[in-house]
């Protein structure tokens, strides 16, 4: 089931991975949060999820959210046009902050799954950020074909997770920008495709500030 597109991933996260940076003043709710902090609204939009494709569950504390995909699907080949090539969805979510608390994004859970045919690339990335803030939170991985999974599952930790933080005590947005995209440049007979079925959201880092 979990073959290489996730040793892939996992090599990836470890060159993403930023040990150490302000771990001083990180509080870890391990599995949990503080008191006061929801979720108040969820906006999807995009490529990837057009309207009547998507579908969110928040859990029932409303502090974590899986959304699954019925349509994010990005493919490449002969004869497929290039606006197929790459999808994106953007998750709006509203977050209440109680006072004193600030959060980043630690990871981000992606299910779906791929076929690639020799020398097709599939790639993924995400990239989080608060409204009205420059700084974005990057994330990817990619996987080169032949290669095929009917389901992988992958945890990206976000580069500066760390440092990418909600302004502190205040309620605020987060945007959370997902994309997959394939490319068959490299052998214009082949193709591929990768699809994203669900994405989950319960890995927030909290601090106090
Ligand atoms: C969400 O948090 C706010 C602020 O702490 C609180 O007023 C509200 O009752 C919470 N809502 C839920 C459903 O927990
Ligand atoms: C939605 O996604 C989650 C996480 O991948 C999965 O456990 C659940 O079965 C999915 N729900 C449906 C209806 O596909
Ligand atoms: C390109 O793709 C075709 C069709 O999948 C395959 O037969 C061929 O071996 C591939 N060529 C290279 C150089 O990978």
């Amino acid at each position: 089931m979990l073959n290489s597109i996730v040793s892939l991933l996992t090599l990836a996260s470890v060159a993403f991975a930023a040990p150490g940076a302000g771990l001083e003043k990180r509080i870890e709710f391990s599995g949990s949060h503080p008191p006061g902090f929801n979720i108040t609204s969820i906006g999807i939009l995009g490529t990837g999820c057009p309207p009547g494709t998507a579908y969110f569950v928040l859990n029932p504390d409303k502090t974590s959210v899986t959304v699954n995909f019925s349509d994010f699907i990005a493919e490449a080949g002969p004869g497929i046009s290039i606006s197929a090539n790459r999808k994106a969805c953007q998750l709006t979510l509203g977050v209440s902050v109680p006072p004193g608390f600030t959060f980043g994004v630690a990871n981000i859970d992606h299910h779906g799954d791929y076929q690639l045919g020799s020398g097709v690339t599939a790639s993924y990335q995400a990239i989080y950020y608060f409204q009205g803030q420059l700084v974005q939170a990057p994330a990817s991985s990619s996987i080169t074909g032949p290669a095929s999974g009917e389901d992988y599952i992958s945890r990206d930790p976000f580069d500066l997770a760390s440092t990418v933080t909600s302004p502190c005590g205040v309620s605020t947005v987060l945007n959370i920008n997902s994309g997959i995209r394939v490319s068959n440049s490299a052998n214009k007979t082949a193709s591929g495709y990768i699809s994203m079925t669900s994405i989950s959201t319960p890995n927030f880092q909290w601090r106090t500030c």
